[in-house]
């Protein structure tokens, strides 16, 4: 699990981008599935077929980014967001294009108030001494990721886009894992989640599932006078009931937490105030589909050094097989 997560957290991928952490997911899970294809908007789907219920697994593969929306006469890249970017949370981060140009994210030091900085008040330095050295290196429209190797801290790693390749490890363990099932099983690997569940929105209208399940990061209330919120890292994985985007399908809800129980899996109630993920948009499709979501609690979401503990992931895996491997009376 940390040597896949260490991969998927290291390999380029924002939303719109996805093709290398696609062919990273695909070179994973392929000899585990009975079919693996790519959607129309790029999402990667892989089947494991039987003859129970359609179950569609999603955890997002894209992660934020910073988009070049111009270039000044010095060789400095304006940007903008993909995704949720805060000013505070890019300030002096490394970050890297997909060609591997690297460079240093800081700000306008003219401003008055740092309270007040906004993205349009800053700049990527990528070392060019002027417009036409920059423009051979990055175009507009280019979208740097953060650069964070992940670092192992005991049981807790760190590093970027744990939101949400830690979903996608997951998932990837899940499908290695899961056995003796009769239910068809579809790994969806979305794109485009950071702005706007996007890519789970269409595949999910081509698999037409009977319930859908997503898996994602959430945040956690266990950090110095941190915003209150019932999830503490290391506690076990959470099921949610409601976020912005989904209230979780009572049934599937009942069925998480009734798996957890029989299998001894320690396990966390979640309810997000703001934000959402993939199931907000899989429940909404065609007459409705009954989901619900397992999350990932996890520290600093959207920062360069986002934390999660092993053992969530690891038993969030647990959770998955069972409920795969038993009944869906849903
Ligand atoms: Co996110
Ligand atoms: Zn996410």
């Amino acid at each position: 699990m940390k040597r896949l997560l260490e991969l998927l957290t290291g390999t380029y991928g924002p939303s719109g981008s996805e093709e290398d952490i696609r062919e990273v997911i695909e070179k994973e899970v392929r000899e585990y599935a009975d079919e693996v294809y790519t959607d129309a908007l790029g999402s990667l789907i892989a089947v494991k077929k039987g003859k129970g219920r359609k179950v569609m697994l999603a955890a997002h593969m894209d992660q934020i980014g910073l988009i070049v929306t111009g270039i000044d006469d010095n060789g400095f890249l304006r940007f903008s967001n993909v995704g949720g970017i805060s000013p505070f949370n890019v300030i002096h981060r490394k970050v890297r294009f997909q060609n591997g140009v690297t460079g240093v994210v800081s700000y306008e030091t003219e401003l008055e108030d740092i309270r007040n900085l906004k993205l349009g008040k800053m700049y990527i330095d990528i070392g060019a001494k002027s417009k036409d050295e920059a423009k051979a290196l990055v175009n507009i429209g280019d979208v740097a990721v953060y650069d964070a190797p992940m670092a192992v801290c005991g049981d807790r790693v760190t590093g970027c886009a744990m939101d949400d390749r830690a979903g996608c490890a997951v998932l990837v363990e899940t499908l290695k894992r899961v056995r003796n099932t009769d239910h068809e099983l579809y790994f969806v690997f979305t794109v485009q989640e950071e702005v706007g569940l996007r890519g789970a929105r269409t595949s999910a209208y081509g698999i037409m599932p009977d319930i859908g399940i997503s898996v994602d990061v959430t945040l956690t209330g266990d950090t110095p006078k941190s915003r209150p919120m019932a999830i503490n890292l290391g506690e076990g994985p959470a099921i949610k009931v409601k976020d912005a985007s989904v209230i979780a399908h009572p049934k599937v809800k009942e069925l998480m937490i009734q798996r957890a129980r029989e299998a001894g899996i320690p396990y966390q109630l979640e309810v997000l105030e703001a934000g959402g993920t993939d199931s907000g948009a899989i429940h909404l499709t065609g007459a409705g589909v009954p989901s619900g979501v397992i999350s990932i609690p996890c520290r600093y979401v959207h920062s360069a050094q986002e934390m999660v503990d092993l053992k969530d992931l690891t038993q969030a895996v647990e959770l998955l097989v069972t409920i795969l491997e038993k009944e869906i009376e849903i």
